[in-house]
């Protein structure tokens, strides 16, 4: 079996594994867990002499992570990923910044990251980074000699090749990029608008199936909508309901309804928009007062990025201001929380909740959408407001559909989903959960690995490159013994033409 290396900005230190917040080191744990392999990048530690790379083994992978400079943070942490690429990828570019020194750090630390990586690697490693922070890493590594098949995973939105060229570091982000073989997205819309991004600046030109030629090398686009552990976090909802904190947050509404909120504080997930959505509510509808409590988790998030600390002062002002403006002597129309609950906890608050709000202005995926879902009481399940602008939403058409920038609408969909009558509630439920209840963050990561491996045996001139042979690696992988097949492909993958449309089936109304 080929051994697997992951490299993300973020690597969870073995202690935490397993209770490790965050899409990225949720989706991946389980796969790295069943499989084992080495998995790379920042220790979450800073020092003015970043030495040598440290090694912690735990089960079967080995956490190997460098430290960060102080400005290396600073400018390729806190500046170029999160104040430049996190706004640009999502299209929010009034959000963004942009400084030439600040991508030149941000390159350099791809190749530092790359440099200490580089003598770790056996030639038949299978090559897996992840996310906006290591764009520049696929050729990193190819330009050091590294001949072992690459994937690259984007976990965010990719946006339109106008909004691209907004910043100017971007075209060649884009062209390092494509020294990977597989690269993967959450929808089809992320690979339409690379794709198109590739064919006008990295010179490459689109093929069938989701190919690319560029030059004299095929490089594959594919879909892979992350997935949770549906049926696991199913069960950690219903035993969560049970337990004692659910159980005083219950006491604690004295029969009113729950509405939640569960994100990290982050201007991309439309918070203040959805306190917009919610104060039009109360204010068209005098009789939801009293009956109902808004309950927003916002866990405090990238606090040295100074749009996010504004962005804490704001949420907090207009919690503040509805509530002094609607709250009573016995009712607060708003609770607001700054600080991450423990998952188990926070799975239980979903169960009791009748609405989940789930209103980002983009987002790539939106874990909490899937587990919101799982963590319904299918006898009496709460209903989901969702975003257009969220990945999930492709999956979760039966959820209610909104614009989170339109008050009005969101404020309709709060009324509908509290007024909606049981049947409707399970029927809605139930198309969700049949769309994420057979899915597993193993099998998102598994299938991503298999398709590498088919992808990197044709893909390239002379391919086939370190794999070992066999038919399986004993844990259900494809390996590159197996034929590609273009239409076989592993569950989970979904090829360009697979997805029509940008918008989900079902809307509001
Ligand atoms: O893909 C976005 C992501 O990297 C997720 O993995 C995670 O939810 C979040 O951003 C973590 O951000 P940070 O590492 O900056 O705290």
């Amino acid at each position: 079996m080929n051994r697997l290396v992951v490299i993300s900005n973020r690597v969870p230190a073995p202690a935490a594994a397993g209770a490790q917040a965050g899409g990225l080191a949720v989706a991946l744990e389980a796969l790295m867990e069943r499989r084992g392999g080495v998995w790379f990048g920042w220790s979450g530690n800073l020092s003015e002499n970043p030495g040598a790379v440290r090694i912690a083994e735990s089960g079967r992978v080995k956490y190997s992570t460098v430290d960060l400079t102080q400005e290396e943070h600073d400018r390729y942490y806190n500046e170029f990923s999160n104040s430049t690429l996190w706004p640009l990828l999502h299209s929010m570019p009034e959000l963004m910044t942009f400084d030439r020194r600040n991508a030149q750090v941000y390159r350099e630390v791809n190749d530092r990251l790359a440099d200490a990586l580089v003598p770790m690697l056996r030639p038949d490693d299978l090559i897996w980074i992840h996310d906006y922070h290591l764009m520049c890493m696929p050729n990193a590594l190819r330009s050091r000699g590294v001949r072992a098949p690459i994937g690259f995973f984007l976990h965010i939105p990719f946006p339109s090749a106008d909004m691209l060229a907004s910043v100017p570091e971007a075209g060649a982000l884009v062209r390092d990029l494509l020294a990977a073989d597989l690269i993967g997205f959450q929808t089809a819309n992320d690979v339409e608008n690379f794709a198109e991004v590739a064919c006008r600046i990295g010179d490459a030109l689109r093929m069938p199936g989701g190919w690319l030629n560029v030059g004299s090398r095929r490089v594959r686009l594919g879909v892979f909508p992350v997935e949770i552990e549906a049926q696991e976090f199913s069960g950690i909802a219903e035993d969560a309901w049970r337990a004692a904190p659910t159980e005083r947050l219950r006491r604690s509404l004295s029969g009113q309804r729950l509405i939640l909120g569960v994100d990290r504080m982050d201007p991309t997930k439309g918070l203040l928009q959805r306190m917009a959505g919610y104060r039009r509510m109360l204010e068209t509808r005098p009789d939801w007062h009293r009956r109902v409590t808004f309950l927003q988790i916002a866990a405090e998030s990238r606090k040295d990025v100074v749009a996010y600390r504004d962005l804490r002062a704001s949420v907090e002002r207009e919690a503040g201001t509805i509530n002094s403006e609607f709250s009573e002597p016995d009712w607060t129309p708003v609770r607001l929380v700054a600080r991450a609950g423990a998952r188990s906890t926070v799975a239980g608050y979903m169960r009791e909740a009748r609405v989940g709000l789930v209103t980002p202005l983009r987002d790539g995926m939106n874990l909490v959408a899937k587990e919101f879902i799982a963590a319904q009481d299918p006898q009496d399940p709460g209903v989901l407001i969702l975003s257009r602008f969220a990945g999930a939403a492709r999956q979760l058409g039966s959820a209610l559909i909104v614009n989170p920038h339109d008050a009005d609408e969101v404020a309709d969909a709060i009324d509908m989903a509290l007024n909606m009558s049981l049947g409707d509630r399970q029927s809605r439920w139930q198309e969700s959960w049949d769309a994420i209840k057979d899915a597993t963050a193993l099998g998102w990561g598994r299938s991503f690995v298999g398709a590498l491996l088919r992808t990197a045996t044709v893909g390239t001139v002379g391919g086939g490159r370190g794999l070992s042979s066999g038919n399986s690696n004993g844990d259900g992988i494809l390996t590159a013994a197996d034929p590609l097949t273009l239409l076989g492909r592993p569950r989970g993958a979904v090829n360009l033409a697979d997805e029509a449309s940008i918008l989900p089936p079902r809307r509001l109304s």
